[in-house]
């Protein structure tokens, strides 16, 4: 068992310890906006935050997970208002198949909470979430948006 904190609710999971976080929120919570792209931390599908940090949720277990609050996409409006990079991903029309879009937001976000101006070197360091569909122009355009937003 696991007890979890995800947006604010509290979910008592019947898994073991050592189960990825990922499985956790998708088949136990039931929370399948967050993505399974590659299973060893190196796309970025699957990033949530933990205690407000940009984590890949497929490296992290739940026993680490235990005790820390943990957002998906689906908490990351605020009484139903979009965060700005929700606006700023409708506004400058980035997505095309979707699927990695979620965890490109969630680092987004945890990124403009850390460095509310980054420059491009900046995401280029820390924004290397995997497109298959290659819209990071688009969603380059869309952080400096949402950071002048
Ligand atoms: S599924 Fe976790 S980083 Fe790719
Ligand atoms: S929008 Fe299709 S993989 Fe990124």
């Amino acid at each position: 068992m696991a007890n979890l904190t995800i947006n604010g609710k509290s979910f008592t999971l019947d898994v073991e310890p050592d189960t990825p976080l990922l499985w956790a929120i998708r088949e136990n919570a039931g929370l399948t906006g967050t993505k399974y792209g590659c299973g060893i931390a190196q796309c970025g599908a699957c990033t949530v935050h933990m205690d407000g940090a940009a984590v890949r949720s497929c490296g992290v277990s739940v026993s680490e997970a235990e005790g820390k609050q943990i957002t998906t996409i689906e908490g990351l409006t605020s009484e139903g208002v979009l965060h700005k990079v929700q606006q700023a991903w409708l506004d400058n029309d980035v997505p095309q198949c979707g699927y990695c879009q979620s965890g490109m937001i969630m680092a987004v976000a945890a990124l403009l909470k850390d460095n509310p101006k980054p420059t491009d070197q900046d995401i280029n360091d820390t924004i290397t979430n995997i497109c298959r569909c290659g819209t990071f122009q688009q969603v380059r355009d869309a952080i400096h948006a949402a950071a002048n937003a």
